[in-house]
């Protein structure tokens, strides 16, 4: 069989207490919130001394990032970005087009000046960050789970050519940056996958400059993908030229036993990611928080323990799971 697991860094020698961005030459990373950087010491050390990658959790988007339609909010992005660069970080941004978390203003935009909104809504936040973020979310979430366009504003006013659109403009704002189609519920084979599959190939057919598909794979832990489907998933997106990262990856337990819970979420992380890596490249795994006492599951899917980190920032069972995944065993 041909085995392609992350290269081992130099001098890593085995797993012992190394963190996990010390195991691979793999981006590892994690959602990071700016305000926690200063208010929490633990969560700062345990981000900096695991992770090689941060995707900011909320900074980016258009409603924080961009409240009025004359103001931008740069500050706790910026800070993101500098404690990236100061703990040798990638930044991996996150999201310029999404259907969420979107100013009250946009709605009001003129129908015929939406489209210079758009444009220059993308220039500027890329722009800002050219040579720091060295790769975006640049569409998020555009299909629905049966795989159409989700019928968003941005599909309203632009028309389904806002995918490519988008891509052209980022692009144009930083050629070196690499581009992400990003999605959810597309982490195994199915209709959703098959769509994601479908536009992707289709974007490329038309020579628009994507260069990567993100899957968020948010898991239940009582019901999983099969972890073979989500290799030959992974496979056949990369097959077509793409770079895949697994972009948002927490697995829910609450639906499972309580006692069993800790050990169950070790196996599915590491079962899901030693699949993937034994038969492609990724280009990056990041996971959607550091530590469960903070984690967006809590308030969207109810209390849950969905992270690698537990309240007190010990390594759970979860963090062995994906190291064994990492380090091949
Ligand atoms: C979530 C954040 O984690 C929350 O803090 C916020 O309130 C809502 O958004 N898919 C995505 C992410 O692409 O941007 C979402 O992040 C989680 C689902």
């Amino acid at each position: 069989m041909h085995l392609r697991r992350p290269s081992p860094v130099a001098g890593a020698g085995g797993a012992g207490d190394a963190s996990l961005r010390s195991l691979t030459a793999m981006p590892i990373g994690a959602a990071a919130e700016p305000a926690l950087l200063e208010s929490d010491v633990a969560y700062a050390e345990t981000l900096a001394r695991e992770f090689g990658s941060i995707t900011p959790e909320n900074a980016m988007k258009w409603g924080p990032i961009h409240p009025d339609e004359s103001a931008w909010r740069w500050e706790p992005a910026d800070r993101l970005v500098e404690y990236a660069r100061a703990h040798d970080m990638l930044v991996h941004g996150h999201a310029l087009v999404w259907h969420e978390q979107l100013p009250a203003w946009i709605s009001a935009v003129a129908p015929r000046r939406f489209r210079e909104t758009f444009e220059e809504h993308l220039q500027t936040l890329v722009g800002r960050y050219r040579g720091r973020v060295g790769s975006w979310d640049v569409v998020n979430e555009a299909l629905t789970s049966r795989g159409r366009l989700r019928d968003t504003i941005f599909l309203g006013r632009l028309g389904p050519g806002y995918i490519a659109e988008a891509f052209r403009i980022a692009h144009a704002a930083d050629p070196d940056t690499r581009l992400y189609y990003n999605d959810f519920g597309a982490d195994g084979l199915g209709r959703k996958s098959e769509a994601v599959h479908a536009l992707v190939r289709g974007l490329l057919e038309d020579g628009v400059p994507i260069h990567g598909v993100g899957l968020q794979m948010h898991l239940d832990a009582a019901s999983p993908p099969a972890a073979a489907d989500v290799a030959a998933n992974v496979e056949r997106l990369s097959a077509l030229g793409l770079d895949v990262r697994i972009s948002e990856m927490d697995v829910r337990v609450r639906r499972i036993r309580a006692r069993d819970r800790l050990a169950v979420q070790r196996i599915v992380y590491r079962d899901i990611l030693a699949a993937c890596f034994e038969r492609t490249d990724l280009a990056g795994v990041s996971f959607w928080g550091v530590t469960d006492a903070r984690s967006w599951i809590d308030e969207r899917f109810g209390e849950d323990d969905p992270l690698l980190f537990d309240a007190a920032y010990e390594r759970k069972p979860a963090y062995f799971g994906v190291r064994d995944a990492l380090v091949g065993t």
